[in-house]
């Protein structure tokens, strides 16, 4: 059993890494935190709140940072529409966010916590790294950071840098330089998944309300995802954060040195992975080099068949 912190940026393939944690027996999702990303705060936390409605979900939701710690915000509009989670129609959303800030949810939860904790993260990793700078205690009872973000090969918003690292690359220099076991999984593995209209036809023959928010809302992934990359499938990249938890096995980890680029212009946000150890520096991280698809999507499969109604 893993005790987990679900922070992410709602955003479609968030939701899916939402319904993932959310029915797992091998999960205990204590929170679900947000942060400003794929859209404006206000969007991705209403997101966070559509998604744990409709699963039927009993865990909070905490709004955290509405932007980046040093640069200008950006968002992914293109990929994710107006809303941010566009695609499916969740109705009225009754439940409220939790008055306190991710960032304190965060430090409290960890340190109340009898059990360490990881903290899965997919979206910029603000709220991880200004509770690490406001309370260095939590590290003593943080299990792991896995990360969906990077890449060692080449970027998504330009060529060095990935969305989630480039939209807050500070934010991840301090996770990635605090000390803590942290599993990359980038988009040379997240690319391998892309949910093809196979795919969504697949999960389409399951009856049941998460079902059919996977069906509308890839639907609407892969038309944007087309009209962007011109792909037939949108890479399903968060929830191979929380599959890797359930089945270490879904990923091939390689430890490396991986270093974020902050200071430079062209590169500003890149994952500098050190594959061939060619630097010789400590191997901070553990990094997916590859993913079992079929198990991934046997993983998703069971998470989406796992909800009752
Ligand atoms: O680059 C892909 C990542 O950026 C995913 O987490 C997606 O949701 C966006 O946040
Ligand atoms: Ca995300």
């Amino acid at each position: 059993m893993r005790n987990i912190i679900l922070d992410c940026d709602p955003g479609h393939d968030d939701a899916i890494a939402i319904l993932l944690a959310g029915s797992n027996p091998e999960i205990n999702l204590l929170g679900v935190t947000v942060v400003a990303g794929n859209q404006t705060l206000e969007k991705t936390a209403n997101n966070a709140l559509k998604v744990v409605q409709w699963l039927g979900l009993d865990v909070p939701v905490i709004k955290g940072c509405p932007g980046p710690m040093v640069r200008k915000q950006m968002i992914a509009d293109d990929i994710h529409g107006e809303t941010g989670l566009d695609g499916h129609d969740f109705g009225e959303i009754k439940i409220k966010l939790q008055e306190d800030h991710a960032v304190n949810f965060i430090i409290d939860t960890i340190l109340n916590s009898k059990e360490k904790i990881t903290v899965v993260t997919c979206g910029p990793m603000t709220n991880l790294a200004m509770a690490l700078r406001l309370q260095p205690k939590i590290k003593e009872n943080i299990e792991e950071i896995v990360l969906m973000g990077g890449a060692y090969t080449f970027g998504n918003v330009s060529p060095a840098a990935e969305f989630n690292i480039i939209a807050d690359a500070e934010a991840a220099y301090v996770c990635f330089t605090a000390g803590l076991p942290i599993t990359m999984m980038g988009l040379d593995v997240t690319r391998k998944v892309q949910v093809l209209p196979e795919v969504v036809e697949r999960m389409d023959k399951i009856s049941n309300k998460a079902a059919e928010m996977f069906v509308n809302l890839m639907k609407f992934f892969n038309k944007s995802q087309k009209e962007v990359f011109g792909w037939d499938g949108g890479p399903l990249h968060d929830p191979l954060t929380v599959a890797y938890l359930i089945d270490p096995s879904v990923v091939t980890l390689k430890k490396m040195n991986t270093r974020i680029d902050i200071r430079s212009t062209d590169s500003y946000g890149r994952t500098n992975c050190d594959y061939f150890d060619y630097l010789g520096l400590e191997k901070n991280s553990n990094v997916a080099i590859d993913v079992d698809v079929k198990k991934y999507w046997d993983i998703i499969e069971k998470g989406i068949r796992s909800y009752n109604d």
